[in-house]
This record gives C-alpha cells, structure tokens and sequence, in this order.
C-alpha cells in the first residue's frame, strides 16, 4: 500500500502566528512551541500539527512515519533579500577595506557595483547560471526554502534580462522557489556618467515595460543613496513601477538616510531594505504605513560598521521586521543564512522567537507569499527545515555552525 500522509514526529517545533499579515511589534515576540509533536502532510501541503497522540486515520498504513526525535522543525527559512545572481568576485576590494577606505569611495573610484557589473556583463547565461546554482545549494543546506532575488548587475536591458532569465530558469530547476525583483537602478552605468535622471527615464520607458511584457520579476526595487539614486529619482521609479503593476522594495537608509523611508510609505512599498541609519521619523512613518523593515545585519558586519538598524526601536514602534542576508559579492559575501539570525541576536539584541518570525512568516509576506508559507497553517506548502537542536533557543546560541540538518520542500526531502 503506497502512503498518501507522512507524519514527522520532533521534539520541538516552531510554529509562527498566522494572522494573515506581517507580526508587528510585540506580535513578534509570540509563537506557538510545539513540544513533542508531529506535522502530518499530504500532497506536498501541511495537514496538521500537534502535539501527543495523532488521530487515528494519521497513522494508518497510508502513512509513513518519519522520527526525528531529539530535533527542532521549523519553517523552511525565507532569505527575502539577495542580489543572487552576478559574474566574478571582489575580495580584491577586501583590503582596502580593512585598511579603512569606504564602501561608497570604492564605488566613487569605479569599483564595487560597478566592478561586479563589468563581470556580469561579461559573463554567459550558463555562467551566471552555474555560479547562482551553487549559490542556492549553499543556501538550502542551511535550510532556507525560498529566496527573493533582485537583478541590478547589468544596467542595460541585455544583461538585466539575462540575470532575470537565470532566474526564471533557477525558479523552473531548483527545489528552491525564487521571487523575482527587478533592481537595474542599482547604480548608474558609466554609459549615464553624471545623469542618473535619464537612466532612471530609460528605465520607466524602456526596461520595466519589457520586464513587465516578459513577466521576468514580481518586485521593483532601487537603490537611494547618496551618490547613487536620489528619493526623487526613487519616487518616480516606483511610482511608474507601481502603475505597471510592479510590488515595491527600495534599499533606504544603508548608509544615509536621504528620504528613502519617505518614498517607501510614500508609494506604498512592500519593504523598506537595510536601514541601518533610520530615524525615529522614519521609524515611525513605516509602523504607520505598513513599511516591512528588512534588516540586513551581515551588510553592517561586511561594511565592518558598526551602525546595526535599531531593531528594538522599531518593534517598539508597531513596525514589522524582517531579516536577510543581502547575499552580494560586495556588501555581503554570505549564503548562510544562520549566520545573519544569529548578528540579529548578538548584535541587535532580538530573542530567538523575534529572529525566527523574522525569516519566517514575516519574510513570507515581505514576498508577497504569506498566503502559501512561512508557518504551519493547515493548507501551506510543507517547507519544512528540521534542525540538529534541541530548541529554538540552541540554533541561535550555538553560532556560526551550520545546525540544519535536512529540508523538505513541498514536503519532499531535498536536503541531506
Ligand atoms: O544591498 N546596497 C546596494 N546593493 C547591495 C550591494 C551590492 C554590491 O556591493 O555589489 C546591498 O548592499
Ligand atoms: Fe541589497
């Protein structure tokens, strides 16, 4: 008799609220804790999650029984922010980091971004395939299920649609699902030296139509900075993205804050990314509009900062939270995702239950697919990261190890 159930029994299991929206504030110092329970799944879809004795017709013999006593289960992990897919390496930029020379002074001289878009545009599709395949594997093992990946290496249509194919590809090949997010205003081509106005009018008339026709990514996203995009620029991007019928993203506040925040409320972004230099204005402005806020603290431990978004502030304000890695070649070299859970604890003070909602539900609906993930709810996709732990406590404490043991997607083993 073939099984149609599986029931997986644990010791722990992490169980997010689902209500349907982000947790905010307080909210996200709540889960249920499951002790000695088991998730029954069928079709690839949770069924239930309990704890004692299942009902009887869960444990017949069309159920097959899986024990990972002595481990903790949590959602499969949801990295909602990377810049997936790019040609080369810059750990040639290292040290001049150590020797104190700033992130945006490299940019300034050409390097950084605009070292990694020569690479890209260098690179083949079967290239930058290969290199973000791995990247993906590097990450599932880690237990992450789902990944947003932005483009923003090319900065002209050719090699943009060509990172947003990878993509699609990865989407078709990889056990992993990947949300899509356009970013070509990532930085200003040197074919738009000096005028990042028109780059930004080429984008609106020329790129996002074709993205959009193409149906190559979900999110528009951009960069506000000092010396990169401007929040006027910002606004007119995502106010054109937005009547297209683009979600919003937009990196604010990494290193100044220029109003970004402003035009994430604005216009009604999903998220507001990074963070690091928000004000209590802008703090307060995203808990009244909804404004995710996606911290990104392997970027500040990168940049060798030391300028952590204030995460306690903002859940004492009523905002979301979320945490990524911003997987990148320059800003953020990682794929462990572990690792940026546990800069959320050490570094900006968050408990184990914060981080775990964090890249959980909250990432689930920061890319827009709170409806099918991120938590145990009956009818979810059963993306499951089982953990070599104990308790929710442990994987947290436990640093810089990789403590997942294996992961089910749709709720097939995918990672060993
Ligand atoms: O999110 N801030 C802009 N973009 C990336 C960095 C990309 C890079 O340095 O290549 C970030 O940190
Ligand atoms: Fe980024």
């Amino acid at each position: 008799m073939t099984a149609d159930k599986i029931l997986i029994n644990f010791s722990q299991i992490f169980c997010p609220i689902d209500k349907d929206r982000p947790l905010k504030g307080k909210e996200m110092s709540q889960a249920t804790i499951i002790e000695n329970g088991y998730i029954a799944i069928k079709n690839g879809k949770i069924l239930k999650v309990d704890s004692g004795e299942p009902e009887k017709n869960l444990v017949g013999e069309h159920t097959k029984i899986i024990d990972y006593t002595g481990k903790l289960a949590s959602p499969g992990l949801i990295d909602c922010h990377t810049h997936l897919v790019y040609g080369g390496s810059r750990e040639n930029e290292f040290s001049k980091k150590l020797n104190g020379v700033s992130y945006l002074d490299i940019l300034k001289e050409g390097g950084g971004i605009l070292s990694t878009v020569r690479s890209t545009r260098s690179a083949s599709f079967e290239t930058l395939y290969d290199k973000s395949k791995r990247l993906l594997d590097q990450m599932i093992i880690h237990g992450v299920t789902t990944v947003e990946a932005k483009s923003g290496y090319g900065l002209n249509w050719q090699t943009e649609k060509r990172q947003l194919d990878v993509v699609k590809e990865l989407n078709h090949n990889h056990p992993i699902d990947l949300v899509s997010t356009f970013m070509a205003a990532h930085a200003v081509p040197p074919e738009f030296e000096g005028d990042g106005d028109a780059f930004i009018e080429m984008i609106i008339d020329e790129m996002l139509p074709k993205v959009k026709e193409e149906n190559l990514a979900e999110f528009c996203d951009i960069f506000c900075e000092t010396g990169v995009f401007t929040a006027d620029q910002s606004r007119r991007l995502l106010t054109a993205a937005k009547e297209m019928g683009f979600k919003l993203r937009i990196h604010a506040d990494e290193i100044d804050s220029i109003g970004g925040v402003d035009v994430a409320a604005e216009v009604g972004a999903i998220s507001a990314e990074h963070l690091m230099a928000a004000t209590d204005d802008g703090i307060k402005k995203m808990s009244e509009s909804n404004v995710i806020g996606n911290l990104l603290p392997g970027t500040t431990f990168s940049l060798m900062a030391n300028t952590y978004a204030p995460a306690k502030k903002m859940l004492d304000a009523g905002m979301a939270i979320t945490l990524s890695t911003d997987s990148n070649p320059g800003s953020c070299p990682t794929s462990n995702i572990q690792f940026i859970m546990q800069l959320g604890c050490f570094k900006m003070q968050l408990t184990p239950i914060q981080v775990f909602n964090a890249v959980t539900i909250n990432a689930a609906y920061s890319v827009g697919l709170g409806n099918s993930i991120g938590s145990f709810k009956e009818g979810k996709i059963a993306d499951i990261a089982i953990w070599d732990a104990p308790n929710v406590d442990y994987p947290l404490y436990f640093f810089a190890t990789n403590l997942v043991q294996d992961v089910y997607k749709h709720g097939e083993l995918v990672s060993k």
